[in-house]
């Protein structure tokens, strides 16, 4: 996730590019670059200091030419080539002519990058960026003009993107075009803008315009032009702003928990592309090779909080699918009960961050006895992307909010794809099954927004018992982590007492706790598991408790042992944590709406914890 903005016909480009990528920095703030349309050709300056990224753009930017009217600026969460100033953004032609910013990724770089090599193109960074300068280059060569070269390299291009390229010789001309990635256009008089996000140009543009999948734009002082890939014109959508610039930072909803809930979709696209090759997945930045993946015998999974319910629900895929022997442990419980692991093993520390304290000493203790050791982390270079052997990046963009939300979720598709890389080398499913899993995954995004889209459903059912004091859930299999994930979440923000169990252990203990008054929610979206949940039900509904099931649409039998229900869409038993995880959520954040607490604040918690 990296943040773009672009202007044109302004008096003075360079501070709107500035400011605007200061608030953009959310987005990722590896490296940070822009490019000035001068009258002696494109300035560009670039520099990479990590969190300091733009403070230093700022500083380089002292020796920029005088005022100009245009110029694009990016902010870089790196994906394809390790942060670092010759892979900061914007980018450029062998000739220097054209300069272009992008956030997404392009999935079939590898194969255009050997092409253009063939041809003589001098690639200076390691990006799957700068295929697309390159392209373009040769389509001016042929006589396109910008826009027409940007829509034929387009037309050449798997995976996502929102970029904007601009060109020497074309001045007070920017072209932008998206697919998946973010992309909004700017108004005002004289002036038009673009940016990955509205608060980037809150304050200097009039009215907005969402840039659809697939759309160019050409922008020009006075306004732009859109078409789509075919040439053909188009209208974008005119977004009604409103906002202040909190408000505008949260995209226009209540909090960040809510907002980054919406953006769960587009973290599991992004987490899932680039990784499937002519059928077989690939982990570029996986630095293991399959023969030491082939040798695994065992697998242990570390973390802490949400991640460690993510490493949970991994260990059912991976032991399901590549029949391999998984333990997970807490990492502060690991680091310290002298573990059985050895160089045959492999040892994953699950973390978004990856600087929380009790999984780095983990991975460290691992380590020291000479395991192979992986990193999941959503932050390039963090301290555990940095010391293990290997890491395998989520793709979820930053996470302001304390409680996990889309982190999660992408750390489960990452998972699951590792299980499933797994699988295919050790041959313990058929490429047909993988394949058909491959389709279900890439489904998850839209049952996500179909589970977003029923947030008044669940408003309802919360309404129903937000006096209630004691919540447990219960699942099996990948229920369970999944109704421990669903306690979590309320614990942190609702106060509430709240527990996960296995279901099946309900009757050793906690049972003794349900009488009226209790809610009970029951994860019941695995079929085959589904009669023995009913019968778990059966008992604390005598009991006198409140039952509320998390089920697949129209399960008919559902209605005859729940109180109420919070419908979801089914998808393959081992994948309904990604589903059924975002109902629990909205369960969460409407309880603690409900009760007047700040979803975003909640009291004695951080967001790394950096002591153990
Ligand atoms: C803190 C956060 C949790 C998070 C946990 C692990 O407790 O409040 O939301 O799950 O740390 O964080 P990590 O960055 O290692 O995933």
């Amino acid at each position: 996730m990296c943040g773009i903005i672009g202007v044109v016909g302004s008096t003075d480009a360079l501070p709107i590019l500035l400011e605007g990528l200061e608030r953009l920095e959310y987005r990722g703030y590896d490296s940070a670059g822009v490019a000035l349309h001068t009258a002696d050709g494109t300035w560009r300056a670039r520099t990479a200091s990590g969190t300091e990224s733009v403070t230093a753009l700022v500083a380089q930017c002292a020796s920029a030419p005088p005022k100009t009217a245009s110029g694009i600026g990016h902010t870089r969460w790196a994906t394809h080539g390790a942060p670092g100033e010759h892979n900061a953004h914007p980018h450029v032609d062998c000739s220097g002519d054209v300069a272009l910013i992008h956030n997404g990724i392009i999935e079939n770089h590898h194969e255009l990058a050997a092409q253009l090599t063939a041809r003589g193109h001098v690639f200076t960074s390691v990006t799957d960026t700068e295929v697309l300068a390159h392209r373009i280059e040769e389509f001016l060569r042929d006589g396109l003009d910008l826009e027409a070269a940007v829509r034929a390299t387009l037309n050449e291009v798997r995976g996502a993107f929102a970029i904007a390229v601009i060109r020497a010789s074309e001045p007070d001309v920017i072209v932008a075009a998206r697919r998946v990635s973010p992309l909004i256009i700017g108004t005002a008089e004289g002036q038009t803008f673009l940016a990955s996000d509205v608060p980037a140009i809150l304050d200097r543009a009039d009215r907005f315009f969402v840039v659809d999948d697939d759309q160019i734009c050409v922008l020009t002082p006075s306004g732009y032009r859109a078409t789509d890939l075919s040439g053909a014109p188009t209208e974008l959508t005119e977004l009604v702003v409103d906002w202040d610039l909190e408000a505008a930072q949260k995209g226009g909803y209540d909090s960040f928990m809510i907002k980054e809930m919406h953006e769960q979709p587009d973290a599991i696209r992004a987490t899932l592309l680039d990784r499937v090759h002519q059928g077989n997945i690939v982990f570029d930045e996986l630095r293991i090779t399959d023969e030491q993946l082939r040798q695994v015998d065992k697998v242990t999974l570390v973390a802490c909080g949400s991640s460690y319910h993510t490493a949970m629900v991994a260990k059912y895929a991976i032991e399901q699918w590549a029949r391999v022997s998984v333990e997970v442990d807490i990492a502060s419980e690991f680091r310290y009960r002298n573990p059985v692991v050895d160089s045959t093993s492999l040892v994953i520390g699950v973390s978004q961050s990856g600087e929380t304290i009790d999984t780095i000493t983990a991975l460290r203790e691992a380590k020291s006895r000479g395991a192979m050791v992986v990193a999941v982390s959503n932050i390039v270079d963090s301290s555990m992307a940095r010391e293990a052997d290997a890491v395998l990046y989520t793709r979820a963009g930053l996470e302001i909010c304390v409680v996990a939300t889309k982190t999660v979720l992408a750390q489960i598709v990452a998972l699951e794809m590792l299980a499933l890389r797994l699988a295919q080398l050790r041959g313990t499913l058929s490429p047909s099954r993988i394949e058909e899993l491959l389709g279900r995954l890439h489904e998850i995004p839209v049952l996500v927004e179909k589970t977003l889209a029923s947030d008044d459903a669940v408003a309802v059912v919360v309404d129903q018992v937000k006096d209630t004091h004691d919540f447990f859930f219960l699942g099996r299999n990948v229920g369970y982590p999944t109704a421990l994930e669903g306690a979590l979440k309320l614990k942190e923000i609702t106060y509430v007492h709240a527990e996960g169990y296995p279901a099946g252990e309900l009757k050793h203990g906690p049972l003794a706790l349900i009488e009226p008054g209790v809610v009970v929610i029951a994860m019941i979206t695995n079929d085959e598991l589904k009669e023995k949940l009913f019968a778990n039900l059966a008992e604390v509904k005598s009991r006198g408790a409140t039952v509320i099931a998390v089920a697949h649409e129209n399960d008919a039998d559902v209605a005859a042992v729940a109180d109420f229900v919070l419908w979801v869409p089914a998808t393959e038993s081992l994948l309904s944590p990604l589903v059924d995880m975002v109902a629990l959520q909205q369960f969460a954040y409407h309880l603690a709406h409900a009760r007047g607490l700040n979803v975003d604040r909640p009291r004695n918690l951080a967001k790394t914890v950096t002591v153990e």
